[in-house]
């Protein structure tokens, strides 16, 4: 199954670290979403789109690389995260999924995990976020969308 991931990272590349994971378990291709251009997506089966989650939402860019496509009649799709708080990531994500549905994409499964965050203070929270545990229930997931 040939896969692309779209990521955007640019806080502490806690997303990048996920987003390499979850590539080298489905051998999958990965790009900035910032950078993608939109002629090559026809010649995947699967996308993945991941971020850290910025104030409440997936980063822009994705937005921007979803809404410009054409409609994709069912292609799958699955979504990541990397959040400061659970709680942001699952709005951000049931706004994403939102997107992904409406322009025809069949989502096949989503991941989230806690990133180092330092927005709110220099100590910041989350420390060591991502762990090995989470690159290993990264690497779960990936698997689990092979099946
Ligand atoms: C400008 C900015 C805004 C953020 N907004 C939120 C937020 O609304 N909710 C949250 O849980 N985390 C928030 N975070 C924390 C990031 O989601 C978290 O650190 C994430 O792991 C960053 O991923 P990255 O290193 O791949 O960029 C924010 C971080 C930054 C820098």
């Amino acid at each position: 199954m040939k896969t692309l991931i779209l990521y955007h990272s640019e806080h502490h590349g806690n997303t990048k670290k996920i987003a390499d994971v979850i590539a080298k378990t489905l051998g999958a291709e990965t790009v900035p979403a910032s950078g993608f251009h939109f002629s090559s997506i026809d010649e995947y089966d699967l996308i993945g789109f991941g971020s850290g989650i910025y104030y409440s939402r997936f980063h822009d860019s994705l937005y921007r690389v979803v809404e410009s496509l054409p409609a994709q009649n069912g292609k799958k799709a699955f979504l990541f995260s990397t959040t400061g708080s659970k709680t942001y990531s699952m709005c951000a994500h049931e706004s994403f999924k939102a997107l992904l549905a409406d322009k025809g994409f069949a989502i096949s499964g989503e991941f989230s995990c806690l990133g180092f965050d330092t927005a709110l203070s220099e100590e910041g929270i989350n420390r060591g976020k991502p762990d090995a545990a989470d690159l290993k229930a990264a690497e779960r997931f990936a698997k689990g969308l092979i099946k």
